[in-house]
């Protein structure tokens, strides 16, 4: 706990990203991680083979989605292929900086919130999500984008807003839907793209449930499964399993 407070204190992250939870999320993605090592290996394993295989153009520069702890991501292999790496997401952990501020430039690490949605936290479920700025065209210049375990992510800062301030279900699940849509539309408009996400749950064995909220980002080439919560994680007791699928986009 008193780590935890520590980490939260000294990672440089904007005041939307601690105020909307973007920061505590990665902190316990850390633990998490490290509490469910042997449940995650293969999906982590399977992330990067994934990416690994796809390698064949390198080229100038390679951006990362959702790097965050960089589990899922194999670097070294990317900067066997690309100048540089560009990881962005909307925090990043003290040990990442520190990889990129020791790799004389090849690692850069940009901050940025990808939903696309205005940062007011006032804002309700009825703004347009915009895909522009700086940030975004560096996405689309680059020579590959990897979207690393992010898409459904992108939602659960703004959801669970909304939710707070009790805003319509219905405006909800359509805000939420265009996030994802314009995740996936910028995956398309960039030159190369490789999308990697969880695309439905389920609890205990029982119905899968779909997380891309009837989206379709097209066929899969590879699909697994992922124990994100494996016995005895979470408090209700509940084991939570997740379809990740991987496909190529753009
Ligand atoms: C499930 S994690 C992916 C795993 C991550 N690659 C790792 O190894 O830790 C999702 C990542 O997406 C980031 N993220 C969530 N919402 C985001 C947003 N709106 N903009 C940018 N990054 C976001 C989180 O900070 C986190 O690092």
């Amino acid at each position: 706990m008193i780590l935890e407070a520590l980490e939260w204190c000294l990672t440089p992250a904007s005041r939307a990203a601690r105020a909307g939870g973007h920061l505590s999320e990665q902190i316990a993605i850390r633990h998490r991680a490290l509490r469910c090592a042997e449940a995650w290996a293969e999906h982590l394993a399977r992330t990067k083979a994934y990416v690994n295989a796809r390698l064949d153009q390198g080229g100038r520069e390679v951006a990362v989605l959702g790097s965050g702890h960089l589990h899922d991501v194999d670097v070294a292999g990317l900067l066997s292929r690309f100048d540089r790496v560009v990881l962005i997401d909307a925090v990043h952990p003290l040990e990442v900086r520190f990889r990129a501020a020791t790799s004389r430039g090849r690692i850069v690490c940009l901050a940025a919130d990808l939903c696309g949605l205005p940062p007011d936290p006032r804002l309700g479920p009825t703004e347009t999500v915009r895909t522009e700025g700086a940030v975004f065209d560096r996405i689309r210049a680059a020579d590959l984008v990897v979207s690393v375990n992010l898409l459904s992510q992108l939602v659960v800062v703004p959801v669970r807003r909304w939710a707070l301030a009790e805003h319509p279900d219905e405006a909800i699940i359509r805000a939420a839907r265009s996030v994802l849509e314009a995740h996936i539309g910028l995956l398309r408009s960039c030159r190369r793209a490789l999308l990697i996400s969880d695309a439905a749950h389920r609890f205990d064995g029982g119905p899968w449930e779909d997380l891309l909220l009837g989206l379709d980002a097209g066929p899969a080439e590879e699909s697994w499964m992922w124990t994100l919560a494996p016995r005895g994680e979470e408090k209700d007791g509940r084991v939570e399993e997740r379809r990740v699928e991987a496909r190529r986009l753009g």
